[in-house]
């Protein structure tokens, strides 16, 4: 079936409804409104996003929006019921939870984040895939984006629904955040399409090192000449919600054109260290490592610029040098 014809949308879109107006009605909704506020987040700003609510209960909205079994089969079909393989029994996936529908680049709602109020594990659950929701190609926060900016300049990359949404309520409009996969080169793709600079900023933590270094992997064959692509790294355990609540937007500003360090710094600073670069060992295992990661730059004079900057980083002749790879894992 021709996507535009897919009757997914049209349920995903009801149960988006169906959450929005839980937020406003349900008995309960004190709390979870309560929480919002307590993020720091504007009755207006939770509407432009489209928050809602999945109240406590196993079969809320499926009550809701199926009469029949083969209904209830449709909501399985659009990721919002799950049905048990075992008893065959079929319950609502998201439950007490605040809602975030992630939509296409078109606006259509193609699936769902939930999070918790509290504590609980796992503390976000998402869809999974299905015939209309593929989450290596989508990015959430880019319907909004596009809402809010008649002509976007360049996109900030996160990792979170939360950091797109208090980027947004601080007045940085042009956040969008991988659905907790890897940025892929799907990705990349995507945004280049609409601006020529994108950077990336990710949790101050181990694991948002590692997705940078990653990204950078991903972006590396998309880099024609006039793309630019940098990365922030943030102070240990902030995330791009935290800090901007702390510093405010401004300085949060200054942060991005401080210290947002182009690719091809992060690439070589990152191999130095590696290779420990300080030595003559060490630099002849950093010409080893950049080779390769420099060979994938489609952009060609930016590719002679990499090769003549490595060159003279290391002292090493690059047609001498046998290509070496880092391990998958990098170590900081
Ligand atoms: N994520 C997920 N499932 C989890 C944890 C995280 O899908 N169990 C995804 C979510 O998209 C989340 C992102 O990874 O927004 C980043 O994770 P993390 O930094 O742990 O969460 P935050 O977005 O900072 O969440 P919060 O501020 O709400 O605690
Ligand atoms: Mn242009
Ligand atoms: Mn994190
Ligand atoms: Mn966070
Ligand atoms: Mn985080």
């Amino acid at each position: 079936t021709p996507r535009k014809d897919n009757p997914l949308y049209a349920l995903l879109e009801q149960a988006a409804a169906y959450y929005r107006q839980q937020l406003r009605q349900h008995p309960q909704r004190q709390r979870a409104v309560g929480y919002l506020k307590g993020r720091g987040l504007s009755g207006q700003i939770a509407k432009l996003y489209d928050l809602g609510l999945a109240p406590p209960g196993w079969n809320n909205l499926m009550s809701h929006l199926a009469r029949d079994t083969s209904e209830e089969k449709a909501l399985v079909e659009a990721g919002l019921v799950v049905e048990n393989a075992d008893s065959g029994g079929r319950y609502d996936r998201f439950r007490d939870r605040i809602m975030f529908p992630i939509r296409d680049s078109r606006g259509r709602v193609i699936g769902f984040g939930g999070r918790v109020l509290g504590d609980e594990k796992p503390k976000y659950l998402n869809s999974p895939e299905t015939t209309v929701f593929h989450k290596g190609q989508e990015l959430y926060g880019l319907f909004e984006a596009k809402q809010q900016n008649r002509q976007l300049e360049d996109i900030l990359v996160v990792e979170g629904y939360m950091d797109v949404i208090a980027l947004a309520q601080h007045g940085v409009t042009n956040a969008v955040a991988t659905l907790g996969t890897a940025t892929s080169e799907d990705h990349l793709k995507r945004l280049f399409r609409l601006v020529h600079s994108v950077v990336f900023c990710f949790d101050g933590d181990r694991a948002g090192r590692q997705a940078a270094w990653r990204a950078l992997n991903a972006a590396l064959p998309i880099l024609e000449d006039g793309r630019h692509v940098r990365f922030l790294f943030l102070p240990d355990g902030q995330d791009p919600d935290s800090m901007i609540r702390e510093e405010g937007t401004d300085a949060f500003r200054r942060r991005m054109s401080r210290d947002a360090q182009p690719l091809t710094d992060y690439l070589f600073r990152h191999l130095a260290e590696e290779a420990g670069a300080d030595s003559l060992e060490g630099k002849a295992h950093m010409a080893a490592l950049a080779l390769p990661l420099i060979e994938q730059v489609p952009g060609s004079l930016l590719r002679r610029l990499l090769r003549q900057s490595l060159q003279q980083q290391t002292g090493v002749d690059l047609d001498e040098v046998v290509p070496a790879s880092l391990p998958e894992q990098p170590p900081s």
